[in-house]
């Protein structure tokens, strides 16, 4: 492929770090297709004949059937895929082959396989996405009554729906699968017909390419085009994020699974047991997911770390971008499966969840009905927050203190405060828009709804 000017071989240590056609060959289609388009270009442009076109469609997709049977046999000296499919071409249609790569370099043929892969692959990372969203949906609807301690800190702060909670989880997913579409369409960008580095010759149509590609634009400097790998670094830089999120997801249920909180179990499908411990079940797959996220953030800095100071265009150091991409890729569909799965299996148990509920939590609410009553919240606060010390002090709870112990904090205590005490109505109290009320929890749910109807179904 570029031996003309040498007079040496390669050395083997060199060929072998130099390969990638163990990692690229996954990308056989978009290759085969972007070569298929660029064909038609020099045909159109008059740079080859409608004949020598024909034998490199057909001879194209014999090739393209080769590697769907697993009949393509790779040689030793074939470097990448691009140098496989056209070795492979050139023995089957003889000298026809040599005219596709007019004008072409593996710098701008590369840049375009790999963004067509991902336009082709990532759709899926999308619809596991809103996959996850739709169990987490289904969990909030099915447990609707059951209600649990809210935390801040891990310490119990207020109590909430058992939907409210899972739901929180579901709008990190719904930005994250947002902000995967914008990456998309910046990735939907036509790199091919910019040579090595410095433009094409031939009249060739980059537009009708990218059309025929399914891209939405062309790249409008050559130099930039072989050289820019943002797409990789910004899908890594996703699944950083996405990956975070997941994590917190997992941490999350993982503590709820603890013995001393019980309030969920992970399926017996979605657990793994100990070689020497007969009893335990153990959360495996939520700690792997957890952890997943160390590996897509190590993948996205690693990947910054090889762009930075990088010389302008094309350098050898890019062709690391497809190991990091395709491993970030099949973790995070993977991580996206697990959890799908263990979401949609996670017994959750109403009653440890309302026993982890104890008046405390509702000291705020006793904020709130002195407050309703006249007094300033910062007085408020600071009435309730001493009703619960001395609750403390008397070794009872904030709901059993005496009328004179009431009465010595404040005088609006003298009332009958029975109404406070109560978890159901301190969950309902909080009805506006995103709280954990059922009114504002369904509307959550609608909301969620209509935008996998809109944003996903399309
Ligand atoms: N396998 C190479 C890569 O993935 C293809 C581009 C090679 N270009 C070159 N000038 N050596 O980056």
């Amino acid at each position: 492929m570029w031996g003309g000017c040498f007079n040496q071989d390669t050395a083997s240590s060199l060929a072998e770090i130099n390969a990638s056609i163990n990692i690229d060959k996954r990308m056989f289609k978009e290759d085969i297709d972007a070569s298929k388009i660029y064909a038609k270009a020099l045909m159109m442009a008059d740079v080859i004949n409608g004949d020598d076109y024909k034998l490199i469609i057909d001879g194209l997709q014999e090739v393209k059937s080769e590697w769907e049977n697993g009949t393509i046999l790779i040689c030793p000296k074939d470097e990448d895929i691009h140098s496989v499919n056209e070795r492979r071409l050139r023995e089957l249609i003889g000298e026809a082959a040599d005219r596709l790569h007019t004008g072409r370099s593996r710098n701008d043929q590369v840049a375009t396989d790999v963004r067509l892969w991902m336009l082709n692959n990532i759709p899926q990372l999308l619809n596991l996405t809103a996959g996850l969203i739709e169990v987490m949906i289904d969990s909030s609807e099915k447990n609707i009554d059951v209600l649990m301690p809210g935390y801040t800190h891990l310490k119990r702060a207020q109590p909430v729906r058992w939907s409210h909670f899972i739901l929180s989880h579901a709008w990190y997913l719904r930005d994250d699968a947002d902000l995967l579409k914008v990456f998309l369409k910046r990735t939907a960008v036509l790199p091919l017909g910019s040579g090595a580095l410095a433009g094409n010759p031939f009249p060739i149509d980059r537009r009708a390419m990218a059309k025929e590609l399914g891209f939405l634009d062309i790249t409008m400097n050559s130099m930039n085009a072989v050289g820019n790998r943002d797409f990789i670094a910004e899908f890594l830089f996703w699944c950083s994020l996405c990956g975070t999120h997941l994590s917190r997801l997992s941490e999350d249920l993982i503590i709820f699974n603890t013995d001393e909180f019980g309030f969920v179990s992970v399926s017996q499908q979605f657990s793994t047991g100990s070689s020497l411990l007969p009893q335990k079940r153990n959360p495996d797959g939520l700690e792997l997911c957890r952890s997943a996220a160390a590996q897509f953030i190590g993948n996205s800095t690693g990947f910054l770390a090889t762009l930075k100071s990088l010389p302008s265009t094309y350098n050898k150091d890019l062709q690391i971008d497809k190991k990091m991409l395709f491993e970030s890729f099949d973790l995070m569909s993977k991580t996206l499966e697990v959890l799908i799965g263990t979401v949609q299996t996670l017994i959750i148990d109403a009653k440890r969840c309302f026993a982890a509920l104890n008046v405390g939590q509702l000291t705020t609410r006793l904020t709130y009905w002195l407050v309703k009553r006249g007094l300033p919240f910062r007085q408020a606060h600071h009435v309730a927050g001493r009703a619960f010390a001395i609750a403390e002090e008397k070794n009872t709870s904030i709901d059993l203190l005496s009328e004179e112990d009431r009465l010595n904090i404040c005088d609006l205590l003298g009332d009958d405060l029975s109404e406070v005490w109560n978890f159901e109505a301190a969950v309902e109290e909080l009805e506006t828009s995103g709280g954990t009320a059922y009114s504002s929890v369904m509307e959550q749910i609608d909301l969620l709804k209509k935008w996998l109807q809109s944003e996903i179904k399309e």
